[in-house]
């Protein structure tokens, strides 16, 4: 038997395997809400420019209530045969309330439709995403409070580099993560425009109102362009991108966590919370929450990627192809929720180890640094010749076994005369994170500063 929707035109129905390729209400029946509010505001649109009656918008508007109940209860029959979100919410309605619900489809087509629905889940999404970023950078700024006098290492290379405070750490997330936001942001912005009524891609001859259900759905106003309006999915690779971008910086950050909750660095600990133990080897306590936020990072980047290489082929307008953007988008929404949620427990978990951190920072010659730049400040030397000389007096200790400080002063004089007692006021590591007082840089003063101007930006 012909589907319902079309059955004019077809006498028999599609194959088996023609059914499951095109049927999306596996997975579209999540944006069954979108769909729901969409179609109340076009009905009550219809209503003011005198489609339809207020007796059948008011039967619509019965109707979608009792379907949203029932999908809420779990009690609604989604059928696979109605392909979608939308021919199920609409062929049900029209069962239910009769000709009313059969004038719910005039002037849009599924095409707008479908292209209102899931602009209207991805703002949704950036809503709730951005509420958990922020969550994650108040947790990151407390860490950084309670830290920003707390030495460690800096490295690049993974190479100790400089000694840095782990607060400073904190907030170099901080920072990644309200770009983050605001991408977030300025995505919603630039998506904000309502493309309900651009119908199957030509816009319609009914004397409907757009400027009306763009503002009765919370958009700036409508689309200027009915091709581009069911042709376009920008707005959704842009969020991609926003998504993968997040998820790479909380990669980043689930990587340090492997690193340092590693016992040959031992710098923190994380507590039965947020580790598992291995089913053979009794001493194990892994990581694995952090190294899942990691790896499913390769999904997020993949939905982008994924949805990027849909579109790229398509000539205007609207093609099936395009029924492949939603898993993606649901997909790396989902995954970002669970791994934004898992990086805040995490952040809020872990045991930094002071007193490791701070040996740490000063292991490698990291003060070497400071000592150059001594030289330059007391010496007058050249930074180039400081550089030559602090390089000399490292190869000296790493000779003996000794970190710089360590180094006689009669070895240093022997390199270079100039040198006196004053120098190991620089060698240590506290003296050399309090002089990075540049604005950005490490000192805990800055760090301390820097904490509390995002604590009150974040509350
Ligand atoms: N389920 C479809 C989608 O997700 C809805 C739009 C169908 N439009 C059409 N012309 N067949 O894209």
């Amino acid at each position: 038997n012909a589907n319902r929707q079309w059955g004019g035109r077809f006498a028999e129905g599609p194959s088996a395997i023609m059914e499951a390729i095109n049927a999306s209400i596996g997975f579209d029946r999540k944006m069954w809400r979108q769909d729901i509010s969409g179609s109340l505001a076009h009905a009550a649109m219809l209503k003011h420019v005198g489609i339809i009656s207020a007796d059948d918008e008011a039967a619509i508007r019965r109707g979608l209530a009792d379907i949203a109940a029932r999908i809420e209860k779990g009690d609604f029959p989604f059928d696979e045969a109605l392909e979608d979100i939308h021919m199920n919410i609409e062929a049900r309605l029209s069962a239910a309330i009769g000709d009313a619900g059969k004038r719910l489809h005039t002037a849009r087509s599924r095409n707008d439709q479908v292209a209102l629905d899931v602009r209207l889940w991805v703002r949704d999404a950036i809503d709730g995403l951005s509420g958990q970023i922020r969550d994650v950078m108040r947790a990151l700024v407390d860490r950084a409070e309670e830290h920003a006098g707390t030495v460690m290492p800096g490295f690049t290379h993974l190479q100790p580099a400089q000694p840095v405070t782990l607060g400073h750490h904190c907030l170099a997330y901080v920072e990644m993560l309200s770009r983050d936001l605001s991408r977030l942001a300025d995505c919603r912005a630039r998506m904000n425009e309502c493309p309900l009524g651009a119908a199957a891609l030509a816009g319609t001859g009914f004397p409907i109102d757009r400027h009306m259900t763009a503002a009765a759905l919370g958009f700036d106003g409508p689309t200027r362009n009915s091709l581009d309006s069911v042709a376009s999915r920008d707005f959704a690779a842009e969020f991609l991108f926003a998504c993968a971008m997040c998820a790479t910086h909380l990669s980043r950050l689930a990587e340090e966590i492997v690193i340092w909750t590693n016992p040959y660095f031992g710098f923190v600990k994380l507590s039965d919370s947020f580790t598992t133990g291995s089913s053979i080897m009794p001493q194990k306590r892994n990581p694995d929450a952090a190294e899942l936020v990691r790896g499913k990072t390769g999904r997020v980047v993949g939905a982008l990627v994924g949805l990027l290489t849909v579109m790229k082929g398509l000539a205007l307008t609207y093609f099936k192809d395009m029924q492949e953007d939603k898993e993606g988008v649901f997909d790396a929404a989902e995954t970002l929720t669970l791994s934004l949620a898992a990086t805040a427990g995490m952040v809020r978990d872990m045991q930094p180890n002071v007193a490791r951190l701070r040996d740490a920072a000063g292991a490698g010659f990291s003060t070497a640094t400071d000592l150059a730049d001594w030289l330059v400040r007391e010496l007058k030397m050249p930074f180039r010749d400081a550089h030559h000389v602090t390089g000399a007096l490292v190869a000296k200790a790493e000779a003996k076994g000794v970190d710089l400080a360590g180094l006689p002063l009669a070895e240093m004089q022997a390199t270079e005369p100039r040198i006196h007692e004053g120098v190991f006021g620089v060698l240590t590591v506290e003296a050399s994170v309090g002089s990075r007082t540049s604005y950005g840089g490490t000192a805990p003063s800055n760090v301390a500063a820097m904490a509390a101007e995002w604590k009150a930006k974040l509350a």
